[in-house]
């Protein structure tokens, strides 16, 4: 049985296959087939944080496979009131096929999987959103940069950059991380990163230069300045990250056909001007639908590695 904590954990060929499975699956939903691919099967949803994409196409997704998805908020289930992980996995686990998890430390999410008989759905944590970079991996194929794709990350070294160092090394893509100083990505998943990117080639770059990082790049993506978890720090982190807003001028150093993601919520007037959101070259929209597609293939995938012998 496998689980879905973080890209780290998948093969390329794996990540390739789960996505030509999520292609297939879109192309079928955009026909109004329904195919229950996971009849009668049910997706638990533990809530710790806010959502609005992982909740909405994590629960449009399962019932549109042939099943049902709970929506477990910690503000309503114990686990808000103290239950351990482990305890709560050992439940749960008994009576659903499926979970899928957003919550604070990884280790929190390891725990629960531990614990649990069936597949675990990493729905973001503080360090990973891998079901994110699916999406955002799936919009990109669509647009048909995937061939000597170079992407700049402009922002915080938070759970996004650390997925798309994970994509980047698994895949073997050219990735550009800017970070303002003292908000650079965690050193061990960076190390950890550039030890798998030798086995894929991915040339890995980190700067403080947001500039440097986009000149000549195909995808430039941001998310938000401060995460779920560091609403205190907002006014300290909006005067540390001047000048790392993807604007207009920063779009024109990538090239022309470059186009820009972000995982939304997206704060206009600080990670990203109004302007390039609502720009030609803007893709977020697609990229969310793409949560719906790209997740099915995930659910589908984890599904049937259950029935393997
Ligand atoms: N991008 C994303 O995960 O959005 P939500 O927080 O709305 O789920
Ligand atoms: N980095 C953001 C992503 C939200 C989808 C957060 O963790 O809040």
């Amino acid at each position: 049985m496998r689980h879905f904590l973080t890209l780290a954990d998948y093969t390329k060929e794996e990540i390739l296959e789960i996505l030509a499975l999520a292609k297939q699956i879109k192309e079928e939903t955009k026909r109004r087939e329904f195919k229950d691919y996971m009849p009668k099967k049910t997706l638990g949803m533990i809530f710790e944080k806010s959502s609005t994409r992982t909740r909405v196409s994590f629960e449009t997704g399962i019932y549109q496979l042939g099943g049902i998805g709970l929506f477990l908020s910690s503000n309503d289930i114990q686990l808000g009131r103290g239950e351990p992980m482990s305890d709560t996995s050992r439940v749960i686990s008994r009576m659903v096929d499926m979970v899928m998890i957003r919550t604070f430390e990884q280790s929190k999410i390891e725990e629960f999987a531990k614990y649990s008989k069936v597949p675990v759905i990493n729905g973001l944590t503080n360090e990973y959103h891998p079901v994110q970079l699916m999406a955002d991996y799936m919009t990109i194929q669509e647009a048909g940069l995937d061939k000597d794709l170079v992407v700049a990350y402009v922002g915080d070294g938070n759970n996004m950059a650390h997925s798309w160092l994970n994509l980047s090394a698994k895949l073997g893509f050219e990735l550009r991380i800017a970070t303002p100083k003292g908000y650079e990505v965690d050193a061990t998943i960076l190390a950890k990163s550039l030890e798998m990117a030798k086995l894929s080639g991915a040339k890995i770059t980190i700067t403080n230069d947001p500039k440097e990082a986009i000149k000549g790049s195909t995808v430039v993506t941001t998310d938000t300045w401060v995460s779920m978890g560091q609403e205190e720090q907002k006014e300290i982190r909006v005067k540390d990250f001047a000048g790392y807003m993807v604007d207009s001028n920063m779009m024109k150093l990538a090239q022309d056909k470059a186009i820009f993601l972000h995982c939304l919520p997206a704060y206009r007037g600080y990670e990203v001007s109004d302007e390039v959101m609502e720009s030609s070259q803007s893709l977020i929209f697609e990229e969310a639908e793409n949560r719906l597609h790209a997740q099915k293939g995930v659910m589908v995938w984890l599904d049937r590695k259950r029935d393997e012998k």
